[in-house]
């Protein structure tokens, strides 16, 4: 697999007892938080900690060469690149789905079922459709040995080199598969989940390279690539969603249970999934989710219903490469053409200027699409856009419609290429272009650009940061228009006639936004810092800085070392917070609003080493009722407990819910303290004020 890493007994140093267990013990605590982070969503270490952990255990296989093993976490990084994939051929072939779009069509395959089942019992599973790429995994004695694409359904293409690389998918499957399933072919969807896939654009953008066109052709593309290197920097991640076949003595058996079984095994399977018992009960599973359609995180467009008892899929078998006991029941396309009316070019609160497309109204997915986001001219440029153009446009999700492609075929003759214009549209100052970066930025300063002014205030007074109700965009264009506020700090000297003298003001509406200032005039240093709109400190950010410094007089007197110090904070962050107390103007706000009365307390910056829990390592196991685990595990974490995720020696507290299992048992037969959640929350609230 990996040949510059293959077994070499004679060459290896003394192989002692002591580092073969040191290595075991790395590769199950790297195995076992790769399956919190990317199965179950809910890591129980720092990243940092996981690299350290990482880095360990590849110091010990480059030191013992024998140490190799194809399952150890270090061996996903990716292998030398392949000329091209090879083929497989598939031991059941990978069919499509028949397609319904109507409650009709839906009823009517039901009734298909039935009536070839007879009076048989009959559910049905109901599950997202995952716009991605389906997969089939094969499991050797528990080993991962193979993954292959779909292809034409006989035959794909081994992309085990890539699959590897996906953290969510595991290398060696846990509990009892390799013993009940010796030989197991799961199938299901690689796909991007639609935060990772804008990340991985901003990012790409910003570094000046391609973004992807959308979560399906990223995830095709990323597995589509010759180098697996390449592949384990894509966030790809994967939903298992069916049994391709299984040798030994596991008689799987119902579709719910073969996916509940994975999940056992460590596989990662959608929480979604219902078992639903007539049409009725499924059109209520379509509705749902089709409501929470956008919160889901991931593209779907559909949903999968299948006949729940594996032994009625076989009675109803397939015809021409399609199972007649599963149907796929579509949504409303997200896609649809329409044409570039304009192209706009918008002006943001660090002076990035944004290309917007202004398009003839079409409804897409159950909304009017009127604008596209362009990102950036390296974008047009890709899409080869002119105004006039045909363009397909697609919605993902509640991301903001994109314009996927030009159809180049139908530009009529008049289409005008799209160029960046050669002064800000606000205030007509020279547009700059770093070399290195991909975005156009106004080079006013904020206070000069009347559209950086207003996208700033909109940012001081957003949710996050000063949370003023009822001071919304069109009031704050018409207050940086009519002169009455250029900065953050006249916000709080207005008036109550400056107010009622404004388009669409009462007396009453004045009043209530004069008293919704004097309340946010009370906030918190956190919030102060991330209202200040510098650039890369979002709201994470500035908690961050805000603990570490304590106050805004230490944050201003920091230096780059001192911010480089702050957790998190790296070299462009610390640049960019220096960079904005530089300009005098930005220092003058902050002492105006203090000026002015609002007020920031002070936060007691506590040595990590004098936390009430500092040195403590503490376990939560089982469930807990007054809280999320995340929540309970933030609050230790703040106390300066660590939270594991498994119970050793080292363990000072284990916190024991119901339904705690063998964490529990572990922890009492190695005499550990053992706290119920009535403790834990005792304890917090002891140190309640550290917490908050
Ligand atoms: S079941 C015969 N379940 O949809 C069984 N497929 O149009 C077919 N897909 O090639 C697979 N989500 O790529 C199934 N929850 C899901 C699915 C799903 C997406 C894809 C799959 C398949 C295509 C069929």
């Amino acid at each position: 697999m990996n040949p510059n890493q293959g077994p070499n007994q004679e060459s290896d140093p003394e192989l002692s007892a002591a580092v073969l267990e040191r290595a075991a013990h790395l590769r199950e605590q790297l195995t076992h938080h790769l399956y919190l982070y990317h199965v179950l969503d809910a890591p129980e270490i720092a990243d940092a900690e996981y690299d350290r952990l990482f880095d360990e255990l590849l110091d010990l296989e480059n030191t013992y060469p024998s140490l190799y093993s194809a399952s150890s976490p270090t061996q996903r990084v990716g292998a030398p690149a392949l000329e091209q994939f090879e083929k497989v051929q598939h031991a059941r072939p990978m069919l499509s789905l028949d397609k319904a779009t109507t409650r009709e069509e839906l009823e009517q395959w039901m009734q298909r079922c039935r009536n070839r089942l007879g009076d048989a019992a009959l559910t049905f599973t109901c599950e997202p459709k995952i716009d991605g790429v389906a997969v089939a995994l094969i499991y050797e004695n528990g080993e991962l040995t193979l993954a292959a694409t779909r292809g034409d359904g006989n035959e794909g293409e081994n992309i085990f080199a890539n699959v590897r690389t996906i953290g969510s998918i595991p290398l060696t499957l846990s509990g009892e598969a390799s013993r009940v399933a010796p030989k197991l072919e799961v199938r299901g969807e690689i796909y991007i989940p639609l935060d990772r896939f804008e990340a991985f654009n901003a990012a790409a953008i910003a570094m000046g390279e391609k973004p992807m066109v959308n979560p399906r052709n990223g995830a095709a593309g990323s597995l589509r690539q010759l180098d697996s290197k390449v592949t384990a920097g894509r966030p790809l991640t994967m939903f298992c969603y069916s049994l391709g076949g299984s040798e030994g003595h596991w008689q799987p058996q119902p579709q719910a249970e073969v996916l509940s079984t994975f999940a056992e095994w460590g596989l990662r399977t959608n929480p979604a999934l219902e078992v639903v018992a007539d049409l009725e009960q499924c059109l209520s599973y379509i509705d749902r989710l089709e409501q929470r359609r956008d919160d889901l995180g991931y593209e779907i467009d559909g949903v999968v219903i299948k006949v729940n008892d594996l032994g009625q899929q076989q009675l109803l078998g397939s015809v021409t490469r399609k199972p007649r006991w599963a149907i796929a029941y579509k949504f409303a396309a997200q896609e649809a053409t329409s044409v570039v009316e304009s192209v706009d070019f918008q002006v943001g609160r660090t002076g990035a200027i944004t290309p917007v497309a202004r398009l003839q109204p079409t409804f897409v997915g159950g909304v009017t699409v009127t604008n596209a986001t362009l990102h950036n001219m390296d974008e047009i440029a890709r899409l080869d856009l002119h105004v006039g153009d045909r363009v397909m446009i697609r919605r993902a999700g509640d991301v903001i419609p994109q314009i996927a492609t030009v159809i180049i075929g139908q530009r009529p003759q008049n289409a005008q290429a799209v160029a960046l214009p050669d002064g800000c549209p606000s205030c007509g100052s020279v547009i700059h272009r770093l070399d290195e970066e991909v975005v156009a930025r106004c080079s006013a300063p904020r206070d000069f650009c009347p559209a950086q002014r207003k996208e700033g205030l909109k940012h001081f007074v957003s949710r996050l940061a000063f949370d003023v109700d009822g001071l919304g965009d069109k009031l704050i264009d018409q207050l940086v228009d009519q002169g009455l506020v250029s900065n953050s700090a006249d916000l709080f000297s207005l008036s109550k006639d400056q107010l009622v003298a404004l388009e669409r003001m009462g007396q009453k509406s004045a009043d209530n936004l004069l008293a919704a200032l004097a309340v946010a005039k009370q906030t918190t240093l956190p919030r102060m810092i991330y209202a200040l709109g510098i650039r890369e400190v979002g709201e994470a950010t500035a908690a961050g800085l805000a603990r570490h410094f304590g106050d805004m007089e230490s944050l201003l007197a920091a230096d780059l070392d001192a911010l480089e110090q702050v957790p998190d904070v790296g070299p462009v962050v610390a640049q960019s917070v220096l960079e904005f107390f530089a300009q005098p103007e930005h220092r003058e706000v902050v002492s105006a609003l203090q000026r002015l009365g609002v007020n920031w307390p002070t936060i007691e910056v506590i040595a990590p080493e004098s936390l009430a829990l500092a040195g403590q390592i503490w376990v939560l196991t089982g469930t807990l009722e007054s809280m999320p685990r995340g929540t309970a595990k933030q609050h230790l974490i703040d106390l300066g407990a660590k939270v594991a995720g498994s119970v050793s020696a080292k363990t000072t507290v284990v916190v024991a819910g119901p339904g705690a299992g063998s964490k529990l048992e572990k922890a009492q037969s190695l005499g550990l303290q053992i706290l119920s959640e009535n403790d834990l929350l005792a304890l917090l609230n002891q140190h309640e004020k550290e917490v908050t």
